[in-house]
């Protein structure tokens, strides 16, 4: 790996571990895009774990807010949604659905979104997630595994051999883009538009395809009139079981909105990207990182499941998800107010010492891999878990038959957010055999 890169980072850490440790416990603020890019965020979430794991941030760019990161704690208010509400918001922002979902209250002004049903509390949730589950339910996947192995196969073999190239563009964001579309039946040459809409959606103008607020709203205008053809399409055509016709010919959302349907599209779409994207680009970084677990999986492919699963956990592709208090609260020892924001940083929980053992390793074959927040908990767990594990799955099942190394030649380049946590470049060269 390229040193300059990799000590510049070094600095930067130890820059950020010093702000973590002297800034006054009670103004203590972890929620910083800077310090996630600089893979510098750790610190604060170490120091907040072990001080006060309950933790009251009374002002910030994003507003005040409670930070949970300990991983109980995590499992105790995910499980309450009476008291903790996802109606008003899900991100660190009180405006998230269409916005980044980390947008700072200044970027925001005039932009007012429909909630998807991520952003709602039973039972309106719990019916429109019924309608869209079937998407993503076994015996579909099941069905989409054929497919899926077919394009991971198709992306792998036309990857330059010997050259240095971006494994996000070219394998990452290629896989889970082509899954999408299949996923909406979206026309399949134009299924990079849904990668754009997918980076505008989770980035700050500046950070991703938009470079300016108008950009961006004028993007996902775009992106909402062509899912709007598409439902005019798909409503006057028999059901069928992709996502856009379930939620046109489904008893319970057919009769919704034009924002309450682009809605649920935003949801589906950056769902079904950015996550599984960073956790197939997480996995390549971990396993250059942690070589000796690149020789396990080498030799045993059978570890393919738990690799994903540790993948999964050890990256926390999306570092938290945030409720509201519907009420008065006492938890551990504090009192949340009604109206705040709780912050829920599985990014945190995720290296919580007391729940998991040596969290900070890179295990392949832990014993239980699947203990993890990365996919939430109570009734928000992530509805697209299995058809993420999938996808990791076969693309890892079938580079085994093909490389035996994909190494990486320097510092990934991480994403600007508090929210994503993945990456926006990551160069990689597959040696040529002899
Ligand atoms: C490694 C990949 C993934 C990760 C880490 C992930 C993570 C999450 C998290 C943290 C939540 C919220 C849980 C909560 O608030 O308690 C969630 C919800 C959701 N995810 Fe995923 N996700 C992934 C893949 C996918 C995929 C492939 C889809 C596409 C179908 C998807 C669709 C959804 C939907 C629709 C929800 C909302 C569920 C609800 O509100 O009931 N996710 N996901």
């Amino acid at each position: 790996m390229a040193d300059s890169a990799a000590d510049a980072l070094t600095n930067k850490r130890a820059l950020w571990r010093q702000r973590a440790y002297e800034a006054p416990l009670d103004t203590l603020n972890p929620a910083w895009a800077s310090a996630f890019r600089d893979d510098g965020h750790w610190p604060f979430f170490e120091r907040l774990r072990a001080e006060d794991p309950v933790h009251w941030t009374p002002d910030s760019s994003y507003g005040p807010f409670w930070s949970i990161t300990r991983y109980d704690d995590i499992m105790a208010v995910d499980t309450n949604h009476q008291v903790f509400s996802s109606a008003k918001g899900i991100g660190l922002s009180p405006k998230a659905s269409v916005l980044p979902p980390d947008a700072r209250l200044d970027e925001t002004a005039g932009e007012s979104p429909s909630p998807s049903f991520i952003g709602m509390d039973p039972p309106e949730h719990d019916i429109q997630r019924k309608t869209v589950s079937p998407a993503v339910a076994p015996t579909r996947l099941h069905d989409m595994a054929p497919q899926i192995r077919e394009r991971a196969g198709l992306i792998l073999d036309s990857l330059p051999i010997g050259e240095p190239f971006d494994w996000v563009d070219l394998v990452s964001k290629e896989l889970t883009t082509m899954t999408l579309a299949t996923l909406f039946d979206f026309p399949f040459e134009e299924r990079r538009k849904l990668t754009i809409w997918s980076d505008t959606m989770t980035t700050a103008p500046g950070h991703g395809p938009a470079e300016t607020w108008t950009d961006r709203r004028r993007m996902l205008a775009e992106c909402r009139e062509y899912f709007i053809r598409l439902w005019d399409e798909r409503v006057n055509a028999e059901p069928a079981g992709d996502l856009i016709s379930m939620l046109t010919h489904g008893p319970q959302t057919r009769d919704c909105t034009m924002d309450e349907y682009f809605s649920n599209v935003t949801l589906l779409i950056i769902g079904g990207n950015d996550t599984t994207r960073n956790t197939i680009s997480g996995s390549v970084f971990a396993l250059n990182r942690y070589p000796d677990q690149y020789d396990k999986l080498r030799a045993d492919p059978s570890l393919i499941p738990s690799m994903v699963s540790e993948t999964i956990r050890w990256q926390t592709p999306l570092s938290h998800m945030a409720r509201v208090a519907t009420q008065d609260f006492e938890f551990k020892g504090k009192t949340i107010r009604e109206g705040d924001r709780v912050v829920m940083w599985y990014v945190s929980g995720n290296r919580d010492e007391s729940a998991i053992e040596n969290p900070e390793a890179y295990l392949i074959d832990r014993p239980r891999p699947r203990q993890h927040l990365s996919f939430g908990y109570g009734i928000h767990r992530c509805v697209g878990n299995r058809l993420a594990e999938l996808q990791l799955t076969i693309i890892w099942e079938e580079i085994l038959k093909r490389f035996p190394e994909i190494r990486l030649l320097e510092e990934p380049r991480r994403s600007y957010s508090v929210f994503i946590k993945g990456y926006d470049e990551m160069k990689v060269v597959i040696p040529r055999r002899n």
